[in-house]
């Protein structure tokens, strides 16, 4: 370390650190209080939107995402805001066309969003390139992404080679993104070392903790020239999340690499976060330490979390090992791909399907089959060509930018937004920013806008609680204190004497005489395409199902005449919950 200079911090627990913790839940009012005090730490940006915030506001906590923004914006006026932005994909889970990116980029800018950290996640350029010139046109921070990942194709060479392109794209600074923790403390200094030989523009690194590397590829990295690297507060530190802010500052404290930042301001931080955690502690994933799993199956710490709450959702925990065995052989099937939003989900979902059905790839999502036809871009291998023929046939493959194939347009989408509250009826504006939330969530952004003065219809706000003793807590709802004490016989007694009784559901469907097809996931019915009495083939795809954000073809298994059809599109289902009967 010859050269002196400070290293720049982005403080990331707005964002990433309780998506990766607490599966994106943390409300605006629970940050608030410590607005002031991270806008003067000095932090060279602060992380505060993108990733899944947007999907998280709208489908569970029903606060507007855009608001959210301006809000911590015109709370910090003197640190950068920074967001994560998948690309061609924006935050939703499909490519958008050209001016809906520039729209978009335009509108997060006006809103408060001053760094634009560039993903793509196949580390495909062509599908970073929009996105990174509205950026640019819009005067804000353009940072293009390597999504780092290990296979028998990733190399330093290859990474060095997509950097160079990002920089040629004219991004101003380049993101190291380990999403899974993956990135071993001498790789890094290796990768960064070349990066800054190679590069003009400075370097950036975020890694996950997950596997317990992430403290020393961070100072291994800035011993080879890094310029700036992502921490979270100590209390929303480690095991999913990022490397403590505090144990950096420490460990560069005296060196010529220091930050530059005062412990003593994010002690007020660090305090009000503990505080916040313990009301979200039924979101916490079950790692205490480390997983050292990860490292064979480069699963990410947002997806492990996810992934353990969807299996509970599904009754089906117990299968969560095997799942994690699975996610690497369709990784595998699937060219390599990095392992993050939207790949994350796709490998992810299709892996539980794989356990949970029984046989592997006997339904195939949709976004699989996108993927397989390279709707997604290029992977960086070859497909399973097999996995390639059962999923989509003979339909061509696309080679090109995926984004040059597609049809619709901003202004079609405003058209299709327009029409879509006049016929729901629904009072919402068509401004910009809600044309965005329909554009990127249709089904989801829909109901927001509809729901957005109803709080009953979102997650029901967890209750904020301070254990008094083993059985006895104190809860506050509303500012009113209530004295909250668990019996042994699960009943709950509140203190002005009422009392819940905790009753197990239970579920019973008559059946007719035919075949009943049960649902393999729990879900959402998204559509269904075939009415009762109708004549079907095998594999007909009766209807679709939403699971695990995903869109599953549900297919009649044999031909026959579909019977009784026992749900209906928005109905909710378990796994093993009938679907349709086939009469053959
Ligand atoms: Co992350």
């Amino acid at each position: 370390m010859s050269e002196s200079k400070k290293i720049g911090v982005t403080e990331v627990v707005l964002r990433d650190a309780h998506q990766s913790l607490l599966a994106t839940r943390f409300r605006y009012h629970d940050m608030e209080a410590a607005l002031k005090n991270l806008d003067d730490v000095g932090f060279w940006s602060v992380e505060s939107w993108g990733g899944a915030i947007f999907d998280s506001c709208i489908r569970y906590l029903g606060e507007d995402p855009w608001h959210r923004i301006r809000k911590i914006k015109s709370m910090m006026p003197n640190t950068p805001q920074q967001m994560l932005l998948r690309g061609q994909n924006l935050l939703g889970y499909k490519h958008y066309s050209d001016d809906v990116v520039n729209k978009f980029v335009e509108c997060s800018k006006e809103n408060g969003v001053d760094v634009f950290r560039v993903f793509d996640a196949l580390n495909d350029p062509r599908n970073m390139h929009q996105a990174l010139q509205a950026v640019i046109g819009m005067d804000g921070h353009a940072q293009g992404t390597i999504s780092y990942t290990t296979s028998p194709v990733h190399t330093v060479d290859l990474w060095v080679e997509l950097a160079k392109k990002i920089q040629d794209m004219g991004a101003h600074s380049l993101a190291i993104k380990d999403m899974a923790g993956l990135l071993k403390p001498y790789v890094a200094f290796e990768l960064v070392s070349r990066l800054k030989d190679e590069l003009e523009i400075p370097v950036h690194m975020h890694c996950h903790a997950t596997t317990g590397m992430s403290v020393a590829t961070g100072v291994k990295a800035i011993e080879a020239g890094l310029d700036n690297i992502d921490t979270s507060i100590s209390s929303m530190s480690m095991t999913y999340g990022h490397t403590p802010t505090e144990t950096l500052i420490s460990i560069l404290d005296g060196t010529n690499r220091e930050t530059g930042l005062d412990l003593e301001k994010l002690t007020p931080i660090a305090e009000h976060f503990q505080k916040v955690r313990k009301k979200y502690k039924n979101f916490e994933g079950s790692l205490r330490g480390v997983d050292a799993r990860i490292l064979a199956s480069q699963v990410p710490g947002g997806m492990l979390t996810n992934l353990e709450n969807q299996l509970k959702a599904q009754d089906s925990i117990d299968r969560f090992d095997e799942v994690i065995s699975e996610i690497p052989k369709v990784r595998e099937d699937l060219g390599f791909i990095p392992l993050v939003t939207p790949t994350s989900q796709i490998v992810g979902t299709q892996s539980v399907i794989n356990i949970l059905s029984g046989s592997r790839y006997s339904t195939v999502t949709n976004e699989v089959k996108s993927l397989l036809k390279g709707e997604y871009g290029a992977t960086p291998a070859p497909v399973n060509k097999d996995l390639q023929q059962e999923g989509i046939g003979d339909s061509a493959v696309i080679t090109c930018r995926p984004a040059d194939v597609l049809t619709d347009d901003f202004q079609s989408v405003e058209d299709e937004f327009k029409q879509a509250l006049f016929e729901k009826n629904i009072t919402a504006d068509a401004s910009v920013e809600n044309i965005l939330i329909y554009a990127m969530f249709p089904e989801i952004g829909l109901n927001f806008l509809e729901n957005v003065d109803n709080p009953d219809y979102f997650e029901s706000e967890p209750l904020d609680i301070v254990e008094l003793t083993d059985s006895s807590y104190l809860v506050t709802v509303d500012d009113q204190e209530y004295s909250v004490t668990l019996k042994a016989d699960s009943t709950v007694t509140i203190n002005d004497g009422s009392q819940v009784n905790q009753v197990a559901p239970t579920a019973s469907i008559q059946t007719g005489s035919g075949e009943v097809i049960a649902a393999p996931l729990g879900g959402n019915i998204f559509r269904v395409i075939i009415t009762e009495g109708e004549s079907v083939d095998a594999d007909s795809t009766i209807l679709i199902l939403e699971a695990m954000k995903m869109e599953t073809e549900i297919k009649a298994p044999s031909a026959g005449v579909v019977g009784k059809i026992f749900v209906k599109p928005g109905d909710s289902v378990k796994p093993g919950t009938p679907l349709f009967e086939i009469v053959s």
